[in-house]
């Protein structure tokens, strides 16, 4: 079956992280704090972030080419500049990023819309993420993980509990506003449907 133009146009379009190791720094460009929005979707965490934190240099990695295409578009059109957009897994990404403790936040609004039990391969959220964030991110950096589903910030915690290198904050790891000012579309739709979000924030630890 062959690809349909618009999919072809995403896959050649979309932004692509540089081959091999490369630095988030010289990514970003500039200066200012460094943050990170994986898995960012239909992308409105990033414009409200940008917006609320116009000093900061935000990257955010999507996997799906036509959000990364789209939400690169939508940017552009805004004249939005602290902002660059990284099509691929953010696993394989980050684990040729450096330099070491550069990454000031981290967002993770939403993430493993998965539920079968073949897909967990798939789950973001794991030791292979969490490692490299733990590398990447700079003694205070905060990691914000919100979900809808209480079993997936179960999963959560233990994970980050599991790798060690974060403290938990809030109560028992659990925050009830979202620290950053920017809110996904899914928290959007979340908050409107009145589910209750799970806001798990970590900090790193020093050293
Ligand atoms: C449930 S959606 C949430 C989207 C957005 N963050 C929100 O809250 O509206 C999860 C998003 O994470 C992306 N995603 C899943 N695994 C990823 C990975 N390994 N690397 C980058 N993005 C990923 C999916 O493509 C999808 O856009």
């Amino acid at each position: 079956m062959s690809d349909s133009p618009l999919r072809r146009l995403y896959v050649e379009h979309a932004p692509r992280a540089p081959e091999g190791r490369f630095s988030l720094d010289a990514l970003a460009g500039g200066k200012g704090p460094l943050e990170l929005d994986i898995g960012f979707g239909r992308g409105q965490s990033l414009l409200e972030r940008a917006e609320a934190a116009p000093g900061s240099r935000i990257i955010g990695i999507e996997v799906r080419t036509k959000w990364a295409y789209r939400v690169q578009q939508r940017l552009t059109a805004n004249g939005v500049s602290n902002v660059q957009v990284l099509c691929g897994d953010a696993r394989e990404i980050l684990k040729r990023a450096g330099p070491e403790g550069i990454v000031e936040k981290v967002s993770l609004h939403f993430p493993d819309p998965w539920w079968k039990k073949r897909h967990h391969k798939r789950r973001v959220v794991g030791e292979p993420l969490l490692v490299e964030l733990r590398r990447l991110m700079r003694p205070g950096g905060e990691l914000l993980i919100q979900t809808d589903v209480e079993d997936r910030a179960d999963l959560y915690l233990a994970e980050l509990r599991a790798i060690e290198g974060f403290t938990l904050a809030g109560d028992g790891g659990f925050v009830d506003e979202n620290p950053f000012s920017a809110r996904s579309n899914r928290e959007r739709r979340a908050l409107e449907d009145g589910l209750p979000v799970w806001r798990i924030l970590a900090i790193r630890n020093a050293g």
